[in-house]
């Protein structure tokens, strides 16, 4: 970041005198004021509950535009990346900070793969868990319980640590997430494959099963990789400011990263796309589309409690450049599957005309999300409905773990911790009571 020659200046109504604080300009983006010194200075501190205007940190990973609906990852414009790399590339990108070479690719690809294989007693540790459990409930535990298989990569001061616990994260999330999947159904797990790609692997663990052979369909893999890299990193969202603030107390990698798969399960946050099917189906299952008015009243009545799942977005205030991409996913699957004519696509398609032409979303800017789409793309695909925050937290693993390790890896790095508005009581006396 580079020191501005702008100032910013705090005065104040009481007669005290005026403080500069000084300004830092990224490479794009909005400029941010350090008030660091605030505190010290003034005793005062800022209040800004949701973080609507705070920055907590200086990251090169990702940048959003939330008005113009861009994101890049490492300054590459989402659409290009999902349109030329597979999800390997872009983990090495977000990651390292520049895509692969060919040399660095296959041999990147060949570490990744070389580690999907999980910790044997990991099975067992998994039959712990009731049948009916959540997928989220299992993945919070299985990730937590890496820390316990895998002490040799748990020194957070150690580069080398650090880097092999990234690998093991990124290889291993498919298989944890795979086994949760066969548990629930009382199938066997089926083991990675190292012949096939990241995700490839990843669908035959899903849907294979022991007693026959099995083709992972070509279509579906592409479509999953997509999946994949639009929910690869998203800058300081909840999820990664989690992982961030949980890892700033120098806790393991594997306890920081189980801390942001928590977060991601709420409905406002990954969770969305899971609620967002359910609304369809729901909405599908009590008159479909000749309903679709009756229900957006109901959304736009602020007393029902009913909000239209996967639009609206903290950041984009225009379309969400992965909607678009995962629209155009959808389209492409549907018809490969032979489900074109799928009636919840339709119900979507229908929603997001009525809300992009209705004057309640057009002037609270709200657009669909990623997951307006990602969830008929999985449903289509196979995937549980239960399952797609699993996935999602899958995806998110890579940025996660960048973003933690480029916490450690800054010299203001500081454990995480807010400050408050205490409204409490003032100091009181306990009376006497005996
Ligand atoms: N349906 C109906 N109204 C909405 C919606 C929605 N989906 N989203 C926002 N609004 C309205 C709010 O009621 C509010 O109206 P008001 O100004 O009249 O009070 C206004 O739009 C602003 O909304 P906030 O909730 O203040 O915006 P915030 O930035 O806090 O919330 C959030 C963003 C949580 C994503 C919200 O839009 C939402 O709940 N969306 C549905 C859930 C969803 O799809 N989440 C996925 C996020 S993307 C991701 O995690 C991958």
């Amino acid at each position: 970041m580079h020191l501005s020659d702008k100032k910013a200046t705090l005065s104040f109504s009481d007669g005290s005198a005026p403080i500069d604080f000084p300004v830092y300009q990224g490479t794009v983006g909005p400029d941010v004021i350090d008030i660091r010194k605030l505190y010290g200075q003034t005793g005062m501190f800022t209040y800004d509950p949701g973080f609507m205007a705070t920055a907590a940190c200086e990251s090169a990973i990702t940048f959003i535009d939330g008005d113009k609906g861009q994101l890049l990852y490492r300054g590459y414009p989402i659409d290009q990346l999902a349109t030329n790399c597979d999800f390997m590339d872009v983990s090495y990108l977000i990651l390292n900070g520049d895509l692969p070479n060919a040399a660095q690719k296959t041999e990147f690809d060949s570490l990744v793969t070389h580690h999907t294989m999980v910790h044997e007693q990991l099975h067992f540790f998994l039959r712990g868990f009731r049948r009916d459990a959540h997928p989220m409930a299992v993945l919070t535990g299985l990730v937590g319980a890496m820390a316990a298989f895998y002490h040799d990569s748990t020194d957070i001061t150690n580069p080398r640590h650090r880097e092999v616990s990234a690998i093991r994260l990124i290889a291993k999330m498919p298989t944890l997430v795979a086994m949760a999947y066969k548990f629930s159904q009382g199938q066997p797990s089926i083991y990675p494959q190292n012949n096939l790609s990241y995700t490839g692997n990843f669908v035959r663990m899903m849907f294979a099963n022991p007693c026959e052979d099995y083709q992972v369909n070509e279509v579906v893999e592409r479509a999953l990789d997509r999946i994949f890299i639009l929910h690869a990193d998203h800058e300081q969202n909840a999820s990664t400011s989690t992982v961030r603030l949980c890892g700033s107390s120098g806790t393991n990698p594997f306890a920081a990263i189980a801390a942001g798969v928590a977060c991601l399960w709420g409905p406002a946050h990954g969770g969305a796309n899971e609620a967002c099917l359910q609304m369809l189906e729901h909405l599908q299952a009590n008159g479909g589309v000749e309903k679709v008015g009756e229900f957006m009243q109901q959304v736009k009545d602020k007393t029902s409690g009913v909000r239209l799942m996967g639009f609206g977005h903290r950041v984009y205030k225009n379309y969400d450049p992965r909607a678009k991409l995962m629209q155009q996913t959808c389209k492409e699957v549907l018809a490969a599957l032979g489900l074109e004519k799928d009636p919840l696509f339709k119900l979507a398609m229908e929603l997001e005309r009525i809300a992009l032409e209705d004057p309640y979303f057009v002037e609270r800017k709200l657009y669909p999300n990623v997951d307006f789409y990602s969830g008929i793309v999985q449903r289509a695909i196979g995937i549980p409905t239960s399952l797609f925050t699993a996935i999602f937290a899958l995806a998110r693993t890579v940025g996660w773990i960048a973003q933690w390790n480029e916490m450690l890896s800054d010299p203001d790095y500081k454990i995480g911790r807010p400050r408050q508005l205490y409204t409490g009581s003032a100091v009181r006396d306990v009376a006497k009571r005996r």
